[in-house]
Formats: C-alpha cells, sequence, structure tokens
C-alpha cells in the first residue's frame, strides 16, 4: 500500500518554493499561536533555522537539509565541476554543523554529497537537478516511512488506549503522520481512538506546542501534561504503553531523543508498561556502537530560565545544564518501531538483520 501522494509534498512543515529557488517551512517557534511561514536560501539561513528549531524533528531536519543542498547548488550551477563540488562541501559541512544529535541532517547531507560525487566531471547544471530529485525522492521516501511505521505502530494497540508520548514526533517533526503520534493519526483516520497523554516536555514545550496542537487539530483525545505527572498517570492506569520518537538509534538499541525521554522508560519499566521508539530507518545509525558514542547537543540556559518567562526565574549567576536529549538503555526498551518492521531484542542482532535484508 502507497501512503505518498503528490500533494502530500506541498503539505508538510518543509517543502520547496512554487518557483523552486528556495526552502519554505512552517515556523516551529511560532506554534500554536502563529501559524507564519520562513523562506530559506542562504546557507546561513538553513544553519539558523535548524539551530532555533524553526524546523525541528530528526526526519523534517533532513528533509529541510536535503532541499537545502539543492538550493545552495543553484548559484553555483555555472561552476566548473571541481569548483562546484568543493564549494558544495564547505555548504554541506556548515549546514551540517547547525545540530549534532539527530542523525538524518548528516544522512541527507550525505546523500547529496554522494549525488555530486557519483557524477564527478559532468556537466553542474545537470547535478543540480540531480540534487532537486533526490531532495524530493527523499522527501517522497519519509512520507512512505512515516506511514509504513504508523501501520505497524497501530498493530501494538487496542481501540481505547491509553498512550504517553514526550515531546513531539508527528506531521510537523517529519513529514505526513509522523512517527510516535503516526498510530494515532492514522487510527482517527480509520475510526479507531485513543487516549494520548502529551508531556509538555521542558524546556522547549514541543509536547504543549506542537503535539497537542497537532492532535487537537486532527480530533484526537488528548491531555496535556507536565513532564513531572507522567508517574501519576501511570500509577493510575491510564497508560497502556508508551510510543516516542528517536533521533539516532546506534547498533546495539540504545537510542538517543528529547531531554526525559529515559526517565519515561525508566517509569514505564517500574510501572510494567511496554516502551516503544517509532522512527525511520534513517534514524538508525549502524556506524554509532552504543548510546555513549551520540554526541548530545546542549543548549543555551536562557530556554531554561527565561526564554518562558515575563522575568527570569533564577538569578543570572545561577548555573543551568541543558541538554538536548538523553540516551534511553536499551534494556528499557520493548521494540523498535520501523518502517521495515518491528524490532525486538536482542536489538545488536536483529539491527542487524533489519539491514541484511
Ligand atoms: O529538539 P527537537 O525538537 O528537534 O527534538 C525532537 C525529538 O526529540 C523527536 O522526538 C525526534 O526528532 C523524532 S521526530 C519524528
Amino acid at each position: 500500500m502507497s501512503f505518498f501522494k503528490e500533494e502530500d509534498l506541498r503539505n508538510g512543515s518543509v517543502r520547496l518554493s512554487d518557483d523552486g529557488q528556495a526552502v519554505v517551512i512552517i515556523d516551529q517557534t511560532k506554534l500554536p499561536n502563529e501559524t507564519a511561514f520562513l523562506t530559506l536560501k542562504k546557507k546561513e539561513e538553513f544553519y539558523d533555522a535548524i539551530k532555533v528549531l524553526a524546523v525541528r524533528g530528526a526526519p523534517a531536519i533532513g528533509i529541510c537539509a536535503a532541499y537545502a543542498m539543492y538550493v545552495l547548488s543553484l548559484p553555483k550551477k555555472d561552476l566548473p565541476y571541481e569548483a562546484f563540488a568543493s564549494e558544495m562541501l564547505a555548504d554541506a559541512e556548515y549546514v551540517n554543523s547547525s545540530r549534532p544529535t539527530a542523525v538524518n541532517l548528516s544522512w541527507a547531507i550525505r546523500r547529496q554529497m554522494q549525488v555530486i560525487r557519483d557524477h564527478a566531471g559532468e556537466k553542474t547544471e545537470e547535478i543540480v537537478g540531480l540534487l532537486r530529485d533526490e531532495a524530493v525522492a527523499i522527501h517522497k521516501e519519509d512520507i512512505e516511512m512515516c506511514g509504513r511505521i504508523s501501520e505497524n505502530g497501530l498493530s501494538l494497540i487496542k481501540p481505547g488506549d491509553g498512550i504517553l508520548t514526550h515531546c513531539n514526533a508527528g506531521p510537523l517533526a517529519t513529514s505526513k503522520y509522523g512517527t510516535a503520534i503516526g498510530p494515532m493519526l492514522l487510527g482517527k483516520e480509520r475510526g479507531i481512538d485513543f487516549k494520548v497523554f502529551a508531556d509538555e516536555t521542558r524546556p522547549l514545550l514541543q509536547g504543549a506546542r506542537l503535539t497537542s496542537y497537532e492532535l487537537e487539530k486532527a480530533g484526537v483525545d488528548v491531555t496535556l501534561i507536565c513532564d513531572n505527572m507522567a508517574s501519576m498517570v501511570m500509577k493510575n492506569g491510564w497508560v497502556n504503553a508508551c510510543f516516542v520518537g528517536c533521533d539516532r538509534i546506534a547498533a546495539n538499541g540504545d537510542f538517543a531523543n528529547k531531554i526525559g525521554t529515559s526517565g519515561v522508560a525508566i517509569l514505564a519499566k517500574h510501572y510494567g508498561i511496554p516502551f516503544y521508539t517509532l522512527g525511520p530507518t534513517s534514524t538508525i545509525d549502524m556506524s554509532t556502537p552504543t548510546g555513549a558514542d551520540i554526541k548530545i547537543e546542549e543548549r543555551n540556559p536562557y530556554e531554561i530560565k527565561t526564554m518562558w518567562y515575563e522575568k527570569p526565574m533564577a538569578l543570572p549567576e545561577t548555573k543551568c545544564f541543558n541538554p538536548s536529549f538523553d540516551v534511553t538503555d536499551h534494556e528499557l526498551l520493548t521494540a523498535i518501531v520501523t518502517d521495515r518492521g518491528i524490532v525486538y531484542p536482542p536489538f545488536d542482532v536483529n539491527l542487524r538483520k533489519l539491514f541484511e535484508n
């Protein structure tokens, strides 16, 4: 079954502009109060949009980076191949340095650089066209992958179940359906209802601002909770499964996701609730052996102390630790739900098989 529809390329949070000269994104920093769009053309604009989380979520960052490589190649289309390739490499390294944890960023950029290398010595104008094709292919693949992940995730839950999610792994973070909240959106389309608990996700509130927004708009029953309420909701027996996204899955099944995810996994284990991460195969990084090898982004203390408040909520001299992600140990994971199927332990063996097949 194909999930891809041509109009989906126009409906996600990232798309090519009508004249094909720029990337248009929904500015996720403005949601839910304002639906604003940003048009990106220069490498600094791509870097900043990724850095400030105007575009965010591992797959959406990958799609944006893929289109960015095409847009950045446009003014270079008359250069000889060697100069073209070396300027593209410099742009690629710059955009790639915007955020370190989500592997989809480097994965998409590597795919585009491979297109350039595969056509060494050919006319640059034609390579520019191939970069556009590859970006569209990456975008289409993501829509297909999200559809299959949502289908596989839906097979794990029953009508009426309570699902707890953390951060935002919906359409804004990907393309169509999303990953961790895809099963609920696909279920809704088929008349199946779930009760979703969305952690607000401190400090940047992706759960409050984006997940509850997407689910409300889709008519899914969603209840917003502060991160420190997850234990009580689980203890009350309201949660049948936890579904979270991922930014990088290591070869042994450890995975990085939004800060606070590992705490949810520990609580789920305590209460005997199945805990799943849902992600496309582009988020699995077999070259990263374990979670200890994943670089974790640290962000500005301003996000904790000041960003959402009229006045700072701590003294200027108070130190802050603001890691954007944490690593969940594979032993806490019930299964990894991918577009190629549901992977159960032992993850080191079964993830390898996923790629061999
Ligand atoms: O810092 P963010 O908002 O980009 O973090 C996003 C997450 O942690 C998501 O859960 C992850 O990227 C999966 S999105 C399908």
